[in-house]
């Protein structure tokens, strides 16, 4: 693999705050260098510097280069909450909220996510390979480099383990949602679970990173999370939760009780929920597209932070709660509606991001010895990324040191 030379970039700009993941002040350190040059080898970052101190002496040949002529880098961005892989579309769905009916009301009908098990379950799995990858494609544009992928859309064992490869082999981190819902099929949830964590588990371990279940009225409650967590536990599995987005139930001390890595939504969290959160390892991954596609309230974003809570951003890109791919859009709601700061949402979706999926080590930061993985825009300011809102900067994204998109 060719050495990649990105040179004259206006800024380089990456969060600093020490190791991951990022709580309290730490989240706002952002480290941003001026002139600047990144040098690419074998698919890491094997040098960042001023332009004044590049030695071209030492450049191999063969070199690509890049010209970061009025452009600033930023780190690829990770997107660790989404469901990318579903067949179909909710548009008409999305027409009905617009005339008023409730998400919940239209799942209460059997619509939402089961219309999406339907038309999954209808797809075969190289359809679902294709799809994955188009909004992979989707994300690339807006600079995600690295996405998480759920099941969720199968419930039965053939679509869920169809899932899980599809992700992975659009090259996503791959969770298993094997509590989504309740399909038609069966009569409640418990009958459901028994047949999941039999059928489903032994393989989706193999295959998925980190299990995930919807902790809501009319999905699953706290003592069928726990059993199902606590099985996904044993079999090696990452534990996630999809908590607090229309009541809290108890799905955050029940994060904190397993262990989990992340417990996510959290429109619904009052202080108690931010309080328990604020000095434990269960990182909350706010989602505000979803707050806003579905008119609900916004999670308490500067709450957290202030409590000193890990608090990571992401799309959950879905076709019925939020059909966004797009972080730059995110981290600008984070900063309008959450009431964070530009450098708080990027080191949220980008080091703690990588955390919750148990990369920050190799990922998040733009750092010698970390993934060649960035993103540059056509602006003067790294900001822009937060402060245009729906601003289409990103021109070149860069993945493990190869230029894999280009406006
Ligand atoms: O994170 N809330 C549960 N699951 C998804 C929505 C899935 C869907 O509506 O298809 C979410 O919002
Ligand atoms: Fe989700």
């Amino acid at each position: 693999m060719p050495t990649l030379l990105v040179h004259d970039l206006d800024q380089v700009a990456t969060p600093a705050g020490g190791p991951a993941p990022l709580r309290g002040a730490a989240l706002g350190e952002v480290r941003v260098l001026e002139q600047a040059y990144v040098l690419c080898a074998e698919g890491s970052v094997s040098e960042i510097g001023a332009m004044a101190e590049l030695d071209r002496s030492t450049l191999p040949d063969g070199l690509v280069e890049v010209d970061g002529r009025g452009r600033v880098a930023v780190p690829g961005l990770v997107d660790c909450h989404t469901h990318a892989c579903f067949a179909g579309d909710r548009a008409g769905e999305f027409d009905l909220r617009a005339r008023g009916a409730t998400y919940e009301e239209i799942h209460a009908a059997g619509g939402g996510i089961l219309s999406t098990v339907a038309a999954t379950r209808a797809a075969d799995e190289a359809e679902l390979v294709r799809a994955v990858e188009r909004h992979r494609g989707w994300m690339l544009a807006h600079g995600t480099t690295t996405f998480e992928g759920k099941s969720g859309y199968g419930l039965d064992r053939d679509t869920e383990l169809a899932q899980l490869r599809a992700v992975r082999k659009a090259g996503g981190v791959p969770t298993w949602l094997g509590a989504h819902a309740v399909p038609p099929e069966f009569d409640d949830g418990d009958a459901y679970l028994d047949f999941a964590l039999a059928e489903v588990l032994p393989d989706a371990a193999s295959l998925a990173e980190a299990a995930d279940v919807f902790v809501e009225r009319g999905a699953f409650d706290v003592p069928q999370a726990r059993r199902y967590l606590e099985a996904c536990r044993e079999a090696g599995l990452a534990l996630r939760l999809h908590a607090d987005q229309f009541t809290e139930l108890g799905g955050i001390p029940l994060a904190v009780e397993l262990g989990a890595r992340s417990v996510d939504h959290l429109e619904a969290t009052g202080d108690e929920g931010v309080q328990a959160l604020a000095g434990s390892a269960v990182a909350a991954v706010l989602l505000p597209v979803a707050a806003l596609f579905l008119g609900r309230p916004m999670p308490p974003g500067r709450a957290l932070v202030d409590a000193g809570a890990i608090v990571a951003l992401a799309t959950d890109f879905n076709p019925g709660s939020a059909f966004c791919d797009s972080l730059p859009v995110v981290m600008s709601l984070a900063c309008t509606q959450l009431g964070l700061s530009p450098a708080e949402a990027l080191a949220a979706c980008t080091v703690n991001a990588a955390h919750v999926l148990g990369r920050a080590g190799r990922i998040g930061r733009l750092q010698q010895g970390y993934a060649a993985d960035l993103v540059l825009l056509d602006a003067p300011d790294w900001r822009y990324l937060a402060y245009h809102l729906g601003g289409e900067h990103v021109v070149v994204v860069v993945k493990e040191g190869a230029v894999v998109w280009e406006r």
